[in-house]
């Protein structure tokens, strides 16, 4: 816990974006999701309170080898990492989480410029669990004296927007336990492309993507022995239940997690045991399940080296470098900014470099 007033206290802000909108949201997305004929609720509400701390624990599970590959990629590469970009960068967290991972960043960045005299480091995570947030906030700055954490607890999109102009600070954006994976690929693309448009020449987008491999591996990713996944994907009904007054009963829905071998995606599901009709009280609504019928829930795309190299290209961006672990399971990328001539053509027109970056507007 730190006090108000407290030096700690100065270096952590918390900012929420849009809170209410969120909630809205959920319920028209429940709504909406549930009353089409296949039957799908969004991903993003699964990282309630609950089940971002779900999340956490299915990292920790020997069949979820997505966030110790990534983390081996960090180990090895975080020096490499720190050195490619400016001493006064910000880092910009796509989904932070607890953001354990972002330490082994951290830890390089101090080492990079030793002494009292290094500059702080600012961090932006941005997340959409508050509770998150302020917890691995207040802990961050307590374990780090030279950071400086300003969180943002909002959706992808109105956090960036929440960021401010390409051209107002050095950033390095992470995206990391390919997130990556939860959008359609045109979506991936088009999201891409507009963190893309929050960058300037010099700054760069560090993302995670777990790359394609055996069905068996990659399902039971997803469907770990001790049930956590399990847990993970009901929690979403169980968030309809509390949120929403409805009547899941939770035994009665089987997480399903399947391989899509075109689509190139781990497909997840809860599945109805037997016909049953659920009520959801604060929609005024009763849903009529047949036995066996699925609720979509989420996907998870793994991308191949090819499709990787497409995606930067599709989103404005290109791949600088990218690191993989020992197993090869699992890609870590850094993109930059692709200039196209058009685009040094219209800056020079208005006066404006684009290379090296201007600063300081
Ligand atoms: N980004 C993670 C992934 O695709 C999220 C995730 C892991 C997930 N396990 C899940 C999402 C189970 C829904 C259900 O790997």
């Amino acid at each position: 816990m730190i006090a108000a007033g407290t030096e700690e206290a100065q270096r952590f802000r918390l900012l929420a974006v849009d809170d209410d909108q969120v909630r809205d949201d959920f319920a028209a997305a429940v709504r909406h999701g549930l009353l089409q004929r296949n039957k799908m609720l969004p991903c993003r509400y699964l990282y309630d309170a609950r089940g971002s701390l779900l999340f956490e624990e299915i990292c920790r599970q020997p069949e979820y080898y997505l966030t110790r590959a990534e983390q081996e990629i960090l180990d090895a590469r975080a020096g490499e990492i720190a050195a490619r970009v400016p001493p006064d960068t910000t880092i910009v967290e796509l989904g932070a989480g607890s953001a354990k991972k972002t330490r082994t960043l951290f830890d390089a960045f101090f080492s990079r410029a030793p002494g009292t005299r290094a500059p702080r480091l600012r961090y932006v995570p941005i997340d959409i669990s508050r509770a998150m947030l302020a917890a691995s906030g207040r802990r961050l700055v307590e374990e780090y004296p030279r950071l400086e954490v300003q969180a943002l607890a909002a959706e992808y999109r109105a956090g960036l927007a929440a960021l401010g102009p390409s051209e107002a600070r050095p950033k390095l954006v992470l995206w990391l336990g390919s997130n990556v994976g939860n959008f359609r690929r045109a979506d991936a693309a088009r999201f891409l492309a507009s963190v893309r448009r929050r960058l300037g020449a010099a700054d760069r987008l560090l993302m995670g993507v777990d790359l394609r491999k055996s069905p068996a591996v990659l399902e039971a990713a997803y469907d770990d022995a001790a049930g956590v996944t399990a847990r993970f994907n009901r929690n979403l009904l169980a968030r309809i239940n509390r949120e929403l007054d409805g009547e899941f009963d939770l035994e009665r829905f089987a997480h399903r997690a399947r391989w899509h071998e075109r689509r190139g995606a781990v497909e997840l599901a809860l599945v109805s045991v037997g016909a049953q009709r659920v009520a959801i009280r604060a929609l005024g609504i009763e849903l009529a399940f047949a036995d066996g019928e699925a609720i979509h829930t989420e996907s998870s795309y793994k991308y191949s080296a090819g499709e990787l190299a497409r995606l930067a290209a599709a989103s404005g961006l290109r791949v600088e470098t990218r690191w993989r672990d020992d197993a090869h399971r699992f890609a870590l990328v850094l993109l930059a900014p692709r200039v196209t001539r058009a685009r040094r053509r219209r800056a020079a027109a208005r006066g404006r470099p684009v290379s090296p970056p201007a600063r300081g507007r």
